[in-house]
């Protein structure tokens, strides 16, 4: 059994969480996450310098919440894990040192740990969700579908070579005046659009394999908002169109990623998973291969500690007792060799992540 303070500051949301792993079954004693959304909300977008101070002011606090919602002193962690990338570098050090200055306080091993690991395992939290499974992580700074084949074993079978789809949600929801963060708000406006008022592209489908474009449909969308006046009616359609693009592209790929017949079970994790649309999509797709569709709960979906903490137990289970000389890294693929073999694009970088 391990027990567990996770830390999580890479991008605007400050977290940190305990859970306790007793073999696979995961518990979480404790999940705290302070969103920074009204810190960044007049600048449309998070804001680095805004997000890494805003984490500064609240880590220490938000560190204590979670040990005493759990129950737990900073002495019966096994461990201590953080964040150490890939993220907004700014953010990803407060998290970091402070997980790090713990661990050296306290004796206690400190284990740094990929937010996109974190994404990875996030079903664990709440469902059994054995190795291997296909993963879909789709949020505002990653768009990848991964195969997820053990702890630390990880192949990125296909990614977005430009926007990541939350991304594109939230530059869209602008265009079209919805506000900030533009997901939820594209889609509450798309329930009173027509999505086949409007053709809007659908980038990269004639391309084999899975990787993904969603720069070309967000800018198609942009245009399209900028040529007409924009009427009620008239943001419900485009942003029902955009909605039903995206939820295309991504049951498409998934598709392929199916075909083979390997998968099990199908994951999809990250804020736009939060889409009903395209949750309805995947599932469908799913279920035509024979795979269960396997969506954690949204509070393990978005950005949260709990993941992080989760796998800080599951390295510490398998012997891992971490290292405090590590450095905070803005670019952290999961798969480094898929990274490597990927062209020189920008790839997801609302947060600069791999
Ligand atoms: O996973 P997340 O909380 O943070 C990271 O980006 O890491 O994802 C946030 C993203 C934002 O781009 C947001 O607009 C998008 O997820 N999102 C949605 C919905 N809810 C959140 N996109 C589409 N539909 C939604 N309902
Ligand atoms: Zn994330």
């Amino acid at each position: 059994m391990a027990q567990v303070l996770g830390i999580e500051t890479s991008c605007d949301e400050t977290a940190a969480a305990v859970v306790r792993l007793d073999g696979a079954q995961a518990t979480v004693l404790s999940n705290i996450v302070q969103s920074q959304t009204a810190d960044h909300k007049a600048y449309g977008g998070v804001v680095p310098e805004i997000a890494a101070r805003a984490h500064v002011d609240r880590v220490d606090h938000i560190v204590s919440e979670a040990l005493v919602q759990s129950g737990c002193s900073l002495g019966e962690m096994d461990a201590i894990a953080a964040t150490c990338g890939p993220g907004l570098i700014g953010g990803v050090m407060v998290g970091m040192m402070t997980g790090k200055a713990l661990a050296l306080a306290t004796g206690t091993p400190f284990l740094p740990i990929n937010h996109l690991e974190g994404h990875a395992l996030s079903p664990r939290l709440a469902a059994d969700c054995p190795f291997p499974y296909l993963l879909l992580l789709v949020s505002g700074g990653h768009c990848q579908f991964l195969d997820v084949r053990d702890l630390g074993d990880y192949r990125r079978l296909g990614t977005t070579i430009d926007d990541a789809a939350g991304e594109a949600f939230d530059k869209t929801a602008k265009a079209l005046g919805l506000g900030f963060p533009g997901g939820p708000a594209l889609e509450r406006a798309a329930c009173a659009g027509d999505a086949g008022a409007i053709a809007l592209p659908r980038p990269l489908l004639d391309r084999e394999g899975l990787d993904m474009s969603f720069a070309g449909l967000k800018t198609a969308a942009a245009r399209t908002a900028a040529a007409a006046p924009l009427t009620a009616r008239r943001t419900a359609d485009i942003a029902a169109a955009f909605q039903a693009a995206v939820a295309d592209i991504l049951r498409i790929k998934a598709a392929r990623a199916l075909e083979s017949g390997r998968f099990k079970r199908f994951v999809v994790a990250g804020g736009v998973a939060a889409n009903e649309t395209i949750r309805a999509a995947l599932a469908e797709t799913a279920n035509a291969h024979g795979a269960d569709l396997i969506a954690p709960p949204l509070r393990y979906c978005t950005d949260n500690a709990a993941m992080i903490a989760l796998a800080g137990a599951e390295r510490f289970l398998r012997g891992d007792r971490g290292d405090l000389t590590v450095v905070a890294r803005a670019r952290w693929p999961l798969d480094e060799a898929a990274a490597a073999r990927a062209p020189a694009y920008g790839g997801g970088q609302r947060g600069a992540k791999a």
